[in-house]
Parts: structure tokens; sequence; C-alpha cells
């Protein structure tokens, strides 16, 4: 599997298994598939509720821990200096782990950007403390990212942001790459557009697009594995979810054939230019009032 070098040196691999919704109950069975299967990019967060069970998993799977890159994220109830380091020991203690290699901030917090910066400032000290390998951001614009950078030290690694063929974000991944940011894509098979928000349509769903579904049958291959193989052609970090075996087999199974740049081109021209998920600039504690527990 493709690995990927961020701006501080860490390596990561390129594929990596992601547990938004995968309840405590599935997450221990999840995580020892996706190691069983090769995985070594693991993606949870503070408010996914299930880092206990990551944790769990990482240990039952006989895998060691050196070999796996574990990442996690601080929630915006933590946003704080001193909060922010507490977040971290809370996630440490339920992970299982005293270290974390990859650490984010899960979104930015525009409302009250000071608590966002001196979150960012906190895992800098958890950076230099080697508590963490490396350290970045999530669902941040490219004005957050400027915001932020001009007020701390440490370019952010990574930003893990929402894409996939029907909202590409072409513009911010330009910019992640004058940055040296690496983009890291979530529901990179397009989940949240069957999951966020109401009054879905079946052609809301990238996976039944006729271009990807074309692709998939002269490759031999499902519309996942386009849509994954196509962000990993781009040179992204893309972290699918799946509770169910067969897909987390299915979507480590991405190589073994390039796209033309013709058919790069036609996947992005799906682009709708509208997101999936929830609007970064509208993140504030008022509307999103879940508290991490510790
Ligand atoms: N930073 C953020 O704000 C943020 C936001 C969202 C997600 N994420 C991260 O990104 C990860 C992935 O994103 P996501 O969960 O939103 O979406 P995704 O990985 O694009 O899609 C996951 C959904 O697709 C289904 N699925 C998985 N493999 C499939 C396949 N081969 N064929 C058909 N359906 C398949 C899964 O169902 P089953 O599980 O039932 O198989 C699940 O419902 C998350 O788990 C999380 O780690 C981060």
């Amino acid at each position: 599997m493709k690995t990927l070098t961020l701006n501080n040196g860490v390596t990561l691999p390129a594929m990596g298994f992601g547990v938004f919704q995968s309840s405590p109950e599935e997450t221990v069975d999840a995580v020892k598939a996706a190691l069983d299967t090769g995985y070594r990019l693991i993606d949870t967060a503070a408010a996914y509720g299930n880092e206990a069970e990551v944790g769990e998993a990482m240990r039952q799977s006989g895998v060691s821990r050196d070999d796996i890159v574990l990442q996690t994220k601080m929630w915006i109830s933590d946003y704080g200096f001193d909060s922010g380091l507490h977040a971290f020991d809370r996630s440490a203690r339920k992970l299982g782990f005293d270290t974390v290699d990859v650490y984010l901030l899960h979104q930015p917090m525009p409302s009250d950007f000071n608590a966002t910066i001196q979150a960012y400032k906190a895992a800098e000290r958890l950076l230099a403390d080697g508590r963490v390998r490396a350290i970045g951001v999530s669902n941040f614009s490219e004005d957050h990212l400027n915001r932020l950078m001009a007020e701390t030290d440490v370019v952010p690694a990574i930003n893990q942001v929402e894409v996939h063929p029907f909202f590409t974000n072409a513009a911010l991944r330009k910019t992640h790459d004058r940055l040296g940011i690496l983009t890291q894509a979530w529901s990179p098979i397009g989940g949240v557009q069957r999951y966020w928000g109401d009054d879905k349509k079946p052609e809301d769903d990238p996976l039944t697009h006729p271009v990807i579904t074309a692709l998939a049958e002269k490759y031999a291959k499902t519309p996942a594995q386009i849509m994954l193989h196509w962000q990993l052609q781009l040179g992204h970090s893309v972290i699918p979810k799946s509770v169910t075996p067969k897909r987390i087999a299915e979507n480590f199974d991405v190589e073994g054939f390039e796209l033309t740049d013709d058919e790069i081109a036609q996947i992005e021209a799906l682009d709708t230019g509208t997101r999936g998920g929830p609007d970064p600039e509208a993140i504030d504690r008022e509307t999103y009032t879940f508290k991490v527990e510790d």
C-alpha cells in the first residue's frame, strides 16, 4: 500500500480506516477486521465515542502498536490551551496508549477562533513533548488555515476534509499543495451523501453515478474501489468507513490499475460545488452542544 510523507517527515499509509458512526459494539470487530486485512492507519475522534474500542481492537489484533498510525481528534467542547491538553490526556486514557501518532482539531470554531488557536497551541505542545508525532486540522477552509498559521508555529501536517466525486474540494486541495499540507479525504466513497440531512435522493449517491459505474465496469472494480483509487492516484490519504467485513476488504483492494487523465477529469467534472456535510463556517458551541465526557 502506498505510503505518504507528511511535512515533518513522518510517514503514513495513504489508505486508512474510519470509524465515525461505528457503534462501540461494532468497533472492536470492525477495527480488528481492518487490521487483519492490512490497514495500518486508523482514524477515530473523541466525539465518535469509540476510542476505547479502537484501542482494545489494536491490542487484540496482534499487530504491533509501532506498525499502526493512530489518529484521533479534539472536539470543540475542549478548545482552549489547558482544556486541549486535558482532552488529549482523556483520549490517550480511553485509547489505552500514552502516545497518539496524529492529533487533529476536529473543526474550526470561527465563532471563537482564539479558542481554536489555543487548542492548536496545545497540540503544538504535545508535539514538542513527544506525545504525538504529527498534528493537523480538519474541516478548515483556506481562510481558517491562514488565520491559524499567522498565530502558530507548526504548519498543519494534514487537513482532513470532505472529498468525493460530488464535492471534489479542488480549490482547497490546491491550497494544501501550496502550503505542504496533506489532503486527507473523509467520506471518500460519498458516505455523507447518504447519511447526512433529510430528503436524500438516490441521485445524491456517487456510488450509482453512471460515470463511476462505467469505470467500475471497464476496470472490473466496484464503484467504491474506483472512487478510492481516484483519490489515491491524486496523492490523497483516504479513510473509508465500514463495519461490513466484505466491504472492509473491498475498500482495501484498490490497486492494479491506473485511471487516464481523461477519466480523472470525468470524475472531477461530477463536482456539484455543494458539500454534503455541515458548513465549517457555522460550527459553534451553541449549535453543536455535544460535550466529550471524561
Ligand atoms: N473530520 C470530519 O469531520 C469527518 C466527517 C465524516 C467522516 N470522517 C472520517 O472519515 C471516515 C469515512 O467517512 P464516512 O464514514 O463519512 O463515509 P464513507 O467512508 O465514504 O462511507 C461510509 C458508508 O458507506 C458504506 N460503505 C462502506 N464501504 C462500502 C462499499 N464498498 N460499498 C458500498 N457502501 C460502502 C458504509 O456502510 P457499512 O459501514 O454499513 O458497511 C457507510 O455507511 C469516517 O469514518 C471518519 O473516520 C471525518
